[in-house]
């Protein structure tokens, strides 16, 4: 067993709704709670236990609500607080636990805390944020130090009233809260508590990781756009004690704790959620995120297989019997995975596919919204289309020396934007999603690719991940059993068991469009197996895997 059956999070999975792009209710052509409301037993039917909301709160949206204005409260588009407890009743009503996104990195510059602090030095709120003075160098004033931001430019910007220059990790817009103080983590209890108080089961931590910051923010190495403070932010000296404070917050409600920790190592994973020092339920890790680039822009490569499943394997290794690990392949941060590691193609069989590998192994999966019917990457005709200020950047900075067709073919592929299209619901003007003409564009495959034309095929990948789902439930193997990988140095095919007692499930996936032959590892007998699932509806070859195809099977020992 893995030592984890006392945490009822483990056998369950979570549904995820970035809500601008989710439901329409209203009618202004903006995603909504009344909307979500409406969806519920539908994101009941996936057979998910839960619902994780990335931020609905105020918001100037310079980063799609990652950038607040104010904790307590919903964005006006989206509904109010009201409208935010309907929802959590009904959710509740039919058995969803509902997390909430909770980002305490940075605030919006447009939240009244920041407001206040960059009024002067001796406002209350001073300390709230990170402030220092310029470096003078021949006369000029320079930033405090050397880190890029992860979005736009330079870590700091200048404030002319206060003289001085704040820090935001991200976007200009985000300045990050400093957490050395008390008092804002006293807030950040209060916001935790507010939420639970009104039934919240728990929270997603945005870069949960980087909220305490090396005390003399040293300069990081030179000419690494993005990323080169990340050693001084990064899990960084009092991270322990301030998620020990905000771990007692939520277990007095017992809440589930997720936290987002982007390019953290097994190791320091370990270290937050086990033993006296467990904090978190889950980590949230980006290795699966760089078989073939890293939260997009900045580095692109061709998609790796064994990549991935080394990434897969290294995870599964290390937590088991230890940790529990978070599943997933997409979220709102990433393109659609069947135009990253699958193939549009073969939409349907490798969207089938990727349900499978990820679902099965150890771990709560997460699902992104749109991700159960299949959507894929849009493609935009210009940049001037494009929201997302991390994809902008790049277009202006990295990609500035490339011709127009290979800029915009790179942030087609990698773009968040392409997560962030409307919901496609049915055949109908603006695929369902609204009455009116939506926010964003909405990918003209929509005809094709829907919930309701999806709802009505029993081999679509909607279905698909009903019976991944469903069938995780039904085989306990498939949430406690062990894990091991087979054939790590095949290009082409993954294949992982899962065990536990006197069974035995095996899943071989083909990331391939050409047949794969395979053979069963040392001791299986195909003939004696039970074929649990496969993407294809007619019996297939023995021994082949067509394009994207995937087999799970089982073995059941006879009692000794
Ligand atoms: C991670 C979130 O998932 C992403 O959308 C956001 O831009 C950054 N954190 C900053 O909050
Ligand atoms: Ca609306």
């Amino acid at each position: 067993m893995s030592g984890m059956e006392q945490y009822d999070f483990c056998s369950m999975s979570f549904y995820q709704i970035w809500i601008r792009s989710f439901c329409d209710g209203n009618g202004d052509g903006i995603g909504d709670l009344y909307g979500v409301y409406d969806k519920l037993e539908y994101i009941r039917s996936l057979g998910v236990d839960g619902i994780w909301f990335s931020p609905i709160y105020p918001s100037p949206n310079a980063d799609y609500g990652y950038d607040i204005s104010d904790y307590k409260n919903v964005h006006p588009d989206y509904g109010d607080l009201e409208q935010f407890q309907k929802v959590l009743q009904k959710a509740h009503s039919l058995g969803l636990r509902v997390i909430l996104d909770l980002v305490i990195n940075h605030t919006s510059d447009e939240h009244p805390w920041f407001i206040e602090s960059r009024k002067g030095k001796d406002n209350p709120y001073s300390d709230y944020y990170i402030w220092r003075d310029p470096r003078w160098k021949r006369r000029k004033k320079r930033p405090p130090n050397n880190w890029f931001s992860q979005f736009e430019g330079l870590a700091w910007e200048y404030d002319d009233r206060r003289e001085q220059y704040y820090l935001h990790v991200f976007a200009r817009k985000q300045p990050d809260l400093n957490m050395d103080n008390p008092k804002v983590r006293e807030e950040v209890k209060s916001i935790m508590r507010f939420w639970l108080e009104m039934g919240v089961d728990g929270f997603r931590e945005d870069v949960i990781t980087y909220i305490s910051k090396h005390p003399q923010l040293p300069d990081g190495i030179p000419f690494l756009p993005g990323i080169n403070g990340l050693p001084f932010y990064q899990e960084g000296p009092n991270l322990m004690t301030y998620l020990k404070e905000l771990r007692a917050v939520a277990q007095g409600y017992g809440a589930i704790q997720i936290g987002e920790a982007p390019m953290t190592s097994v190791k320091t994973a370990l270290r937050f959620l086990t033993g006296e020092n467990r904090v978190l339920d889950m980590m949230i890790q980006f290795d699966t995120m760089m078989a073939d680039c890293f939260l997009m822009e900045y580095i692109h490569h061709n998609f790796w297989l064994t990549k991935l499943k080394r990434a897969f394997s290294k995870w599964q290794y290390a937590l088991a019997g230890k940790a529990w690990n978070a599943l997933y392949l997409e979220n709102h941060d990433h393109p659609r995975i069947i135009s990253r590691y699958g193939n549009e193609k073969y939409w349907r069989e490798s969207g089938t596919m990727l349900a499978a590998c990820y679902i099965f192994q150890q771990g709560t999966p997460f699902i992104y919204q749109g991700q159960e019917i299949g959507m894929t990457n849009i493609e935009l005709s210009s940049i001037d289309q494009y929201l997302d200020v991390l994809s902008i950047h790049a277009y202006h900075t990295f990609f500035k020396h490339q011709s127009e067709a290979k800029r915009l073919h790179r942030i087609h592929v990698s773009s968040r934007d392409s997560a962030r299209t409307p919901m496609q619901w049915s055949r109908a003007v603006n695929a369902g999603f609204s009455t009116v003409e939506p926010w964003f564009y909405v990918h003209p495959n929509s005809p094709e690719v829907n919930v309701e034309l999806e709802e009505q095929d029993p081999n679509s990948i909607l279905n698909f991940y009903r019976r991944c789902l469903t069938m995780r439930k039904r085989y306990h193997t498939l949430i406690w059993g062990s894990y091991k990988e087979y054939f790590p140095w095949n290009r082409k095919i993954y294949v992982y068991e899962r065990r536990l007692d006197r069974e035995r499930i095996l899943v071989l996936c083909s990331f391939s469009q050409e047949n794969q032959e395979y053979r069963l590892p040392k001791g299986y007998a195909e003939e004696e197996a039970e074929l649990l699932l496969c993407n294809y509806p007619r019996p297939i070859t023995a021994g082949v895997l067509h394009s994207y195809e995937v087999r799970v099977f089982r073995w059941l020992e006879e009692r000794a």
